[in-house]
Formats: C-alpha cells, structure tokens, sequence
C-alpha cells in the first residue's frame, strides 16, 4: 500500500489523516455541543471542556499536516466519469469548507479560551489554564480577559459548527450517492485496506 495518492486512490497517508480526523471532529462537535449546553453538572462540564481543548489542538496539529501533505502529495483521485459540472463544483466546494472548518473550529476556540476571564490570573474558583492534556499550555495572547472578544469568539465557534453540520450531511450523503446509487469507487478509494485503483 502507497502513502502517495494516484489518480484511482488515495494513499495510506490521506486516508489515515482523513478517518483519524473524521472520528476526532465528529466527536468534539457532538460533545462540544451537549458539555455546552445540556449538562447541569459543573465538575463533568469543567473536566469536558478541558480534554475538548486538548483534542480540539490535535485537530490543528492534524489539519496542518494534511494540508501540507495535499500540497506535497498532490495527484489526487479524478472525478468519476460523467458527473455533471454541479456535483463537481459541490463537491469542491464542500471540501474547501471542511478544510477551512478545520482550522477555524480550533483558532475560534482557542481564541475564545484565551479571552475568557477565567483564564486571568485570580479567576474563580481558580485560574483555568489551556493545557493540552495536561502536557504544556496553550499560549494566552489576550491578557488581560477581554470578555466581548470571547462573546465574539464563541459565536464565532458555536456558527462554524453549524456550518461544518451542514456540510458534513451533504459530504456524507455524496459519499452515499456514489456508493448505492451511481456504485463507481468515489467511497472505496478512501476506504482503509481497500484494493481498488493502482
Ligand atoms: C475541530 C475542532 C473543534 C470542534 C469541532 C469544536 C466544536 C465545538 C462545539 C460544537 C461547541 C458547542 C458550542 C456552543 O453550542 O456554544 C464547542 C464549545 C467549546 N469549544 Fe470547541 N471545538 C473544537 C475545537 C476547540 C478548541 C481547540 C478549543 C480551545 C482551545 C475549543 C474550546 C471550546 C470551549 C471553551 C467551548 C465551550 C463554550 C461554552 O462552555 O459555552 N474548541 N466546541
Ligand atoms: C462518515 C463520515 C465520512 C465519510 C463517509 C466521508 C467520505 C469521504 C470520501 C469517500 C472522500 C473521497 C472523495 C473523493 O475521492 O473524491 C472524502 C474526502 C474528504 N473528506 Fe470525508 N468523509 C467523512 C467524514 C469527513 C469529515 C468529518 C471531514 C472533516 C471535517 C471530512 C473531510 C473531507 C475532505 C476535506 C475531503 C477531500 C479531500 C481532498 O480532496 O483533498 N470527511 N470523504
């Protein structure tokens, strides 16, 4: 199996990126979500928000790893043969959204950590720091709080995330059109230990 892409397939590095990053970004949407705004319990939402952030930064280290690999490794899969123009430029569009979302999702957050009070030294209960697991910190580049530039941010994240929604359903039901309906190999070619294409 190749790390390179060709013109039939992806390479073992696309498709790792892709599926690691899938499973990490579907997660931290759907948690995000309910730790922000369906928990009563405040030591669980606490203790959430923290790992959100330290998985939300391996999102960006990934997100900048692929893209730079899309860049070095650029012969990527043709379009099947016959898609009318629509669903090509749907399909591109979608993807430059999803890898735009994936830096904006972890910058609007990170952004919204670093403006927030509790981040101030003297918050209470007690000054939050953005670690990543428990390993090193975010740096703080807004000091001291500035709580409209966190309103800000947190719009700013809470809409990405319904935009990224959107676009995931339409990506997820083009992956399923090209597998049960047209049957060509747009979703095997991206599927791990698949034999299709050279
Ligand atoms: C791909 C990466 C990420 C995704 C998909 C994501 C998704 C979400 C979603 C859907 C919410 C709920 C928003 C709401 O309804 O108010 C949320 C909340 C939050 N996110 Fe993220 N996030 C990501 C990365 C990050 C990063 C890197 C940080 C910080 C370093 C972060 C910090 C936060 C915080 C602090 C909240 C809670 C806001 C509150 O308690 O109201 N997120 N995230
Ligand atoms: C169950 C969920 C998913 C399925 C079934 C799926 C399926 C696929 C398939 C089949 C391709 C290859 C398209 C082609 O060869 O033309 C692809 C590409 C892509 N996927 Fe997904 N995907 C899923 C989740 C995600 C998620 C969560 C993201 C990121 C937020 C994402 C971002 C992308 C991007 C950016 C590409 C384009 C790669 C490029 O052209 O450089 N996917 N996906």
């Amino acid at each position: 199996m190749s790390a390179h892409n060709t013109s039939q397939r992806w390479g073992w590095v696309a498709k790792t990126l892709h599926w690691v990053m899938a499973v990490l970004i579907i997660g931290l949407a759907i948690v995000g979500t309910i730790m922000a705004n369906f928990l009563n319990d405040m030591a669980l939402q606490f203790e959430l928000t923290q790992q959100h952030k330290s998985f939300g930064f391996v999102v960006f280290t990934l997100a900048l790893i692929r893209i730079a690999w899309r860049w070095f490794s650029p012969a990527v899969p043709t379009e099947p043969e016959g898609q009318p123009v629509w669903e090509r430029v749907a399909s591109h569009v979608t993807h430059y959204g999803l890898y735009a979302l994936m830096l904006i999702m972890p910058l609007s957050g990170w952004m919204m950590s670093t403006s927030s009070p509790l981040n101030d030294p003297g918050a209470y209960p007690t000054q939050v720091k953005n670690m990543v697991f428990g390993i090193f910190e975010l740096p703080d580049p807004v000091h001291p709080a500035n709580e409209t530039l966190e309103k800000a941010f947190h719009m700013i994240h809470a809409y990405s995330s319904y935009l990224l929604a959107a676009l995931l359903i339409l990506h997820i039901a083009g992956a399923m059109k090209h597998h049960f309906i047209l049957r060509d190999t747009t979703l095997r070619r991206m599927l791990p230990l698949s034999k299709v294409g050279k």
